[in-house]
């Protein structure tokens, strides 16, 4: 059988299964493996619905049937919703240079989350009266302004960026 020697190796070997094999599992590591990098995102989190959705359950916090929405890995001993409920299963793709790699981190399990991840949970089964309004309640579960806030990200579509120095008109796009 091959040994891989080296997690480079690994994930690699993974990118290059991936596309044949979409159903290959990559492990559940939890939001505290995200933080080091994702302080800002990890802290909203914490302060939102999703991480305390397992308590919500009350005395049916051990009922498998509530599990599955409000703390879907909690077999690998993870509360609430977490990061990769939306983000994907982060074994593979947490490491740096495969999160520099945005193609790579994709191919090893790394979503962008859509309306579709949300309407797994947010169905008809679910309490909420009204239906799923994505743009409202994308803006609702924001933990992303402030760190691209401090990377100079722009949302996508946004108007370009104002600089004093340019007089206030659009600063160049490719100046970056
Ligand atoms: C060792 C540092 C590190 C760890 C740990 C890490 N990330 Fe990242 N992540 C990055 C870097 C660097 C980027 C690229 C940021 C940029 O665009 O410059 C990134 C990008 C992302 C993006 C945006 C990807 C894109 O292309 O749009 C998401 C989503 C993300 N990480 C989620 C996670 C989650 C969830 C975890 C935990 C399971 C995690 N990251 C762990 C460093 C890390
Ligand atoms: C299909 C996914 C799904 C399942 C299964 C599910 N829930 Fe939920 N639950 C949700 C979603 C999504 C919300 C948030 C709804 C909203 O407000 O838009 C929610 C909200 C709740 C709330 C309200 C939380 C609050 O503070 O407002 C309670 C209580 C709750 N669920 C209990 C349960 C119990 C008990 C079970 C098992 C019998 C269960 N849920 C099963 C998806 C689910
Ligand atoms: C309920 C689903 C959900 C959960 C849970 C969730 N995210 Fe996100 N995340 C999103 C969505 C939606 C976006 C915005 C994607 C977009 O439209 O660009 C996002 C954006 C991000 C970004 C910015 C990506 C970029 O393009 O630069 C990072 C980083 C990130 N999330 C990390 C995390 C981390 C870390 C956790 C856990 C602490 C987490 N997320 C939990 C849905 C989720
Ligand atoms: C794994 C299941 C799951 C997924 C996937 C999920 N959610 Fe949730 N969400 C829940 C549960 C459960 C609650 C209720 C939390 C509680 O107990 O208060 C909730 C609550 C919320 C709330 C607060 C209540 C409300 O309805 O206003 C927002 C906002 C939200 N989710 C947005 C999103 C968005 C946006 C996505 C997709 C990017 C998403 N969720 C994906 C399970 C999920």
């Amino acid at each position: 059988m091959i040994r891989l020697r080296s997690l480079p190796v690994a994930v690699a070997l993974a990118a290059a299964l991936a596309p044949a094999l979409p159903a290959l599992a990559f492990d559940y590591v939890g939001a505290a493996a995200c933080e080091e990098c994702h302080a800002e995102a990890v802290e909203a989190w914490r302060r939102s619905p999703h991480a305390r959705a397992e308590v919500s359950l009350g005395e049916k916090a051990k009922e498998p049937a509530c599990l599955t929405c409000h703390a879907p890995q909690k077999k690998k001993g993870l509360e609430g919703v977490t990061c990769e409920a939306c983000h994907g299963p982060g074994g593979a793709y947490k490491a740096e240079f495969v999160m520099k790699d945005p193609e790579l981190a994709r191919a090893v399990g790394l979503v962008e989350p859509t309306e579709k991840q949300c309407l797994v949970c947010h169905d008809a089964s679910s309490p909420s009266l009204e239906p799923f309004r994505w743009a409202e309640k994308r803006a609702a579960d924001d933990h992303w302004s402030a760190e691209w806030k401090r990377r100079g990200k722009q949302p996508k579509g946004a108007a370009a960026p104002r600089s004093a120095e340019a007089g206030g008109k659009p600063a160049c796009p490719a100046a970056g």
